[in-house]
């Protein structure tokens, strides 16, 4: 034992001449922080806990959740549900003495949810400089083409045996007013476009209205449609204003419009295709936040 100690010590002091870097990260302590939107619905959550499941089953170090929004965590807490924001759970990491942190982001494009998750990494970072030997960031779902393809395939392969040929089929995104989020819905619509014509892509903001979807549908003759959600969770969004009762749901506007609807309430999050986009994106992530210096 005495022997094997003496044998590492003198093998790192030989690795600290050649490599400075290697020795000192080796035994530091990793974990993983997954950052959602957050859903204060139980029935939504589902989405996030198959997210969770699919990370356990591919590392057995520590995983801390953040929800970076207020409105939910603030909501949920009054329930007596604790949930960390981007800080907080920062500092709970540093709390349980992870040195190595990966964060994820749990969010479809690199939009404005993302911007501010980097906005606060970068913050606590300023806040507590020597906290984290490295803090490496997953990017979000689309990334890429070869991800936005991959999303394709796993949207296309997600469609209910049921629907047929003739049928339309609507997937619901976020969409931003402002920001480049827009485009991965814009070009994430042209691939299902390409593939099926009946296939659209709109948003409950920004630039990818519902309204003339629903115009081109009337056109096609369109009997029946179908709407899913792309977002991680099925939660208010899908729920409301894609499913809901009120006049003003899409599910409502295709039946004004003489268009049967039938709508799938099931989050992204619980595709095994979309949790191996993230997981990937873990493994991959290659900007490390903490000390930057280091790398130069
Ligand atoms: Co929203």
């Amino acid at each position: 034992m005495q022997k094997k100690v003496y044998l590492s010590l003198s093998l790192c002091l030989l690795m600290l001449i050649i490599a400075p870097w290697t020795c000192t990260a080796a035994n530091e302590k990793e974990g993983i922080i997954l950052v959602a939107f957050g859903t204060s619905m139980p029935e939504a959550k589902i989405a996030l806990d198959a997210i969770h499941e699919a990370y356990t089953r591919t590392t057995n170090t520590p995983i801390i959740w953040a929800y970076t929004s207020d409105i939910i965590r603030r909501k949920l807490a009054k329930q007596g549900e604790k949930h960390f924001s981007v800080m907080g759970a920062m500092n709970e990491a540093a709390r349980l003495g992870i040195r190595r942190l990966r964060m994820q982001s749990l969010h479809v494009g690199a939009a404005q949810e993302f911007q501010s998750l980097q906005q606060m990494i970068v913050r606590n970072l300023l806040l507590f400089p020597d906290r984290f030997e490295s803090v490496l960031l997953g990017r979000p779902l689309i990334e890429s083409q070869k991800d936005m393809l991959a999303v394709r395939d796993a949207l296309l392969q997600s469609l209910p045996k049921e629907r047929t040929p003739n049928d339309a089929v609507v997937f619901m995104g976020h969409g931003n007013h402002n920001g480049p989020g827009d485009l991965m819905l814009y070009s994430l619509n042209a691939a299902l476009q390409h593939t099926d014509p009946l296939i659209y892509v709109a948003a409950v903001e920004g630039g990818s209205a519902f309204e003339p979807v629903l115009a081109q549908l009337k056109k096609q003759g369109i009997k029946k449609v179908w709407f899913q959600p792309l977002m991680i969770v099925a939660g208010d969004h899908a729920r409301n204003d894609m499913a809901g009762n009120e006049a003003d749901s899409w599910a409502s506007q295709a039946k004004a419009a003489g268009i049967e609807s039938a709508v799938i309430l099931r989050g992204l999050g619980e595709l095994p295709a979309i949790q191996s986009i993230f997981i990937k994106h873990t493994k991959d992530a290659w900007d490390n936040f903490a000390h930057q210096k280091k790398a130069d």
